[in-house]
């Protein structure tokens, strides 16, 4: 019997990136395939950064990053958006919900695009039951965070990339949204990465990352 090593879904390679100063250097990361990894640090150092240069959006000045075993910065335009559409799932601190729709419509256009479902029961377990008809713009911050959730599970990405998507959220709420994190991952064989300020959260995922002075330390 021979055994094939599980495809990588994620692994970078000596990221290294600067804006005024420099953020992080010579970062190497890798996860596996129904993988939760927590990256924590304090505010400036340069998390969501990183978490940009991981999830296609921000070239890094040097080092390489893989998706699904594709050179995300290599990929010709037309790929890239083909992954961006098919593979990920951004949940970021601005949400990119269509404002002229109402939450509904919003899940609607995901479940299009992906040909999944809108899944009913993850709207009322994130407690959008009451709202998921009136118009995004009505929403209030936290209601719009949980669109957004319940808009990239939705596609059924294979990797979730998180910056503090529990940042406007009560404490129930957020429990519920990492039991969901959690429950997709396992099930779907995805993997998340999260960028938190609540170290609860970070270690209830599988690894935890500390990103300070430039390093990326592995501290569980
Ligand atoms: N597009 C940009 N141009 C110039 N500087 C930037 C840019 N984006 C971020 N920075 C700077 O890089 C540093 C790190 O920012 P980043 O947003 O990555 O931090 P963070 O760790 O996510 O912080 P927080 O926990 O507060 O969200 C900050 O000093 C910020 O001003
Ligand atoms: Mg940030």
């Amino acid at each position: 019997m021979s055994y094939t090593s599980p495809m990588k879904i994620l692994e970078a390679t000596a990221l290294s990136h600067k804006f005024e100063y420099p953020l992080f250097s010579d970062i190497d990361l890798s996860i596996e395939p129904g993988e939760t990894v927590a990256i924590i640090g304090e505010s400036g150092c340069g998390k969501s950064t990183l978490l940009h240069t991981l999830s296609t959006l921000l070239k890094p000045n040097s080092g390489e990053v893989k998706l699904l075993e594709k050179d995300i910065y290599s990929l010709k335009d037309r790929d890239l958006v083909a992954m961006r559409r098919d593979e990920l799932g951004l949940i970021f601190q601005s949400h990119y919900l269509f404002k002229g729709f109402s939450a509904y419509e919003n899940l609607e256009v995901a479940s299009l695009l992906a040909s999944e479902p809108v899944d009913d029961r993850l709207i009322g377990r994130l407690g959008l039951n009451d709202v998921i008809n009136m118009k995004v713009t009505q929403l209030s911050g936290g209601q719009q965070q949980r669109i957004s959730i319940a808009r990239v599970l939705t596609k059924k990405p294979r990797i979730i990339f998180a910056d503090e998507p529990t940042g406007n959220l009560d404490n129930n709420t957020s429990l519920e949204v990492m039991n969901i994190f959690e429950e997709y991952v396992k099930e779907h064989e995805a993997v998340l990465v999260l960028v938190t300020h609540n170290e609860e959260f970070a270690h209830r995922c599988d690894k935890v990352y500390r990103l300070h002075e430039r390093i990326l330390k592995q501290v569980k």
